[in-house]
């Protein structure tokens, strides 16, 4: 199976975001990333409940949202209601981060965690048993186009070693451009979000960008 690509609608033009939405499922987009930010988890708010409220019915391609909020395990009920495919947190942020998992399975979705720079495995290796997709974050996260962290690829390497005796998937985010997806994807990360460096901020058509990524490993993949 090829990389499944999930452009950060964040990045994109929020003028028209119902048209950006539309141009990147018909360009080839797998997978609509959504991210959510209350100001307190990191300084800055992404896109609002109204905004994810316009993804979810226009949506023909799965929704994952990432929660960059402290304490999700308070209004997680609000993202269990909506057609969300996955949710993804950060496990600093909640209290009790298997309890929070569970209750995102018990309501049919799939439950991701999130590992920021500083966040190592050693902290996270319990809910590696239970968790569908692993997030590395290779920038500080709460913006789009922060300085990619080239020491967090030793992390991922070691992440993908693990993930054939665990069970789950990995999932890039930050700072991703196609170098990184042809590394990172050879070490055995799954999915790769793009923003600003890989599809937003490029002279070229989303389509055009897709084609591009697509040829990356022609669903060649070598298994981490
Ligand atoms: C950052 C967000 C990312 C961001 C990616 O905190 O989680 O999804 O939009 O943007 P780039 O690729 O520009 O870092
Ligand atoms: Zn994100």
């Amino acid at each position: 199976m090829g990389y499944i690509y999930c452009p950060s609608l964040m990045c994109a033009d929020f003028a028209h975001l119902k048209r950006e939405l539309n141009a990147l499922q018909e360009a080839g987009a797998d997978i609509v990333h959504v991210d959510m930010m209350d100001g307190q988890y990191v300084e800055n708010f992404g896109m609002g409940m109204q905004d994810l409220a316009v993804v979810c019915r226009e949506a023909s391609i799965p929704i994952e949202v990432h929660l960059m909020i402290l304490r999700p395990e308070y209004h997680i009920f609000k993202f269990l209601e909506l057609e969300i495919d996955t949710i993804y947190f950060h496990p600093d942020a909640v209290r009790h981060p298997a309890h929070l998992i569970d209750t995102i399975h018990n309501a049919g979705k799939m439950a991701g965690i999130v590992l920021n720079p500083e966040t190592s495995i050693g902290t996270v290796v319990e809910l590696l048993y239970i968790v569908d997709y692993v997030m590395v974050m290779m920038v500080n996260p709460g913006f789009s186009g922060n300085a990619y962290l080239p020491y967090i690829e030793e992390k991922v390497r070691g992440l993908c070693g693990l993930k054939k005796q665990y069970r789950f998937e990995i999932e890039i985010d930050g700072g991703v451009d196609e170098d990184i997806i042809r590394r990172l994807g050879d070490y055995g990360a799954d999915r790769f979000v793009l923003g600003t460096t890989a599809l937003f901020r490029r002279k070229k058509s989303y389509k055009e960008v897709f084609e591009e990524l697509d040829g990356i490993n022609n669903g060649q993949r070598i298994e981490g």
